[in-house]
């Protein structure tokens, strides 16, 4: 048994909704009494009834710390057999939670000037909780999809800017190629790899701090079992303990 870090929290958790999106992904809405998650932390999540034996590390997408009933919220896209399971627990049915894992993107946040937000499929969910955290702070938001947008109710960004690789959500093409990194003051993106190294390469070009959320296959998601190493010019670093979030110019991406 791996020892969970006191700062996280396990807790059984009933499920309050859950609303599909489109056929692949849903959004899960968890009764939640632990510690409020940051936006760019995550979960490891396991449903009471379940046929795989480890948990899944999720993003918050957002959460409501109001009194009466506190709760977390995610966004699920259907992958393989745990995240299947996950888009069918029901309300009422309970997941096990730990967390809230990993560091933070408000950490990473420079005192002013312009930044953009960048989310690709499910990897919308911790930029708009980072935009939920903004406040009044101005932000463009980029989100990139393999057909219609999801999960964007709650951004209110100056500029939003959505692409579509099949035409039907904005602009045609894959959101990296609209991304103007010249803009800002500092990127943040989050979704799957390929977008997040082009992203990074073109900060990288543009001489703009990037920080990217990456993700590896998690076994304690506590930084216990080193299963989830990532590659960096420091050398390896554990994607769950020591980010996700990295600075993508210190990560080395597969070729
Ligand atoms: C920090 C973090 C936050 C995440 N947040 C979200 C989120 O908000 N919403 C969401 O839908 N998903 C999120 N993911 C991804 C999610 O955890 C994986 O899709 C899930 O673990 C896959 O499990 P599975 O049983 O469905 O698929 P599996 O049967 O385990 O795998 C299916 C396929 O996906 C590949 N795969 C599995 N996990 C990963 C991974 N982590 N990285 C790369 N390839 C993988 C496998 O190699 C296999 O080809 C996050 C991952 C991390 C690390
Ligand atoms: S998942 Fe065990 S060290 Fe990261």
């Amino acid at each position: 048994m791996i020892p969970i870090p006191s700062s996280k929290q396990c807790l059984l958790c009933e499920l309050l909704h859950n609303t599909a999106l489109n056929e692949t992904v849903c959004r899960l809405e968890f009764r939640w009494a632990g510690s409020i998650p940051r936006a760019g932390q995550f979960f490891m999540i396991r449903p009471e009834r379940t046929s795989v034996f480890l948990g899944r590390p999720i993003s918050a997408a957002g959460w409501n710390s109001g009194a009466s009933s506190p709760s977390v919220h995610f966004l699920i896209a259907k992958r393989g057999r745990g995240t299947e399971e996950l888009t069918r627990i029901n309300p009422g049915e309970r997941a096990e939670l730990i967390g809230p894992l990993g560091n933070a993107w408000g950490d990473l946040l420079p005192n002013e000037g312009p930044i953009a937000l960048v989310g690709g499929g499910a990897g919308v969910a911790p930029m708009t909780a980072f935009a939920g955290e903004l406040g009044d702070r101005a932000y463009d938001f980029y989100g990139g999809f393999k057909s219609a947008s999801f999960g964007l109710e709650s951004v209110h960004p100056l500029s939003l800017i959505i692409a579509g690789e099949d035409g039907s959500a904005g602009r045609r093409g894959r959101i990296s190629d609209f991304l103007e990194p010249a803009k800002y003051r500092a990127v943040y993106a989050c979704g799957p790899e390929p977008m997040l190294k082009a992203v990074a390469g073109s900060c990288n070009k543009a001489g703009v701090p990037c920080f990217v959320s990456l993700e590896r296959r998690m076994a304690c998601g506590v930084g216990a079992c080193l299963g989830c190493t990532i590659k960096t010019v420091w050398g390896s670093r554990r994607c769950c303990a020591d980010g996700p979030i990295f600075n993508a110019a210190e990560v080395i991406f597969d070729e």
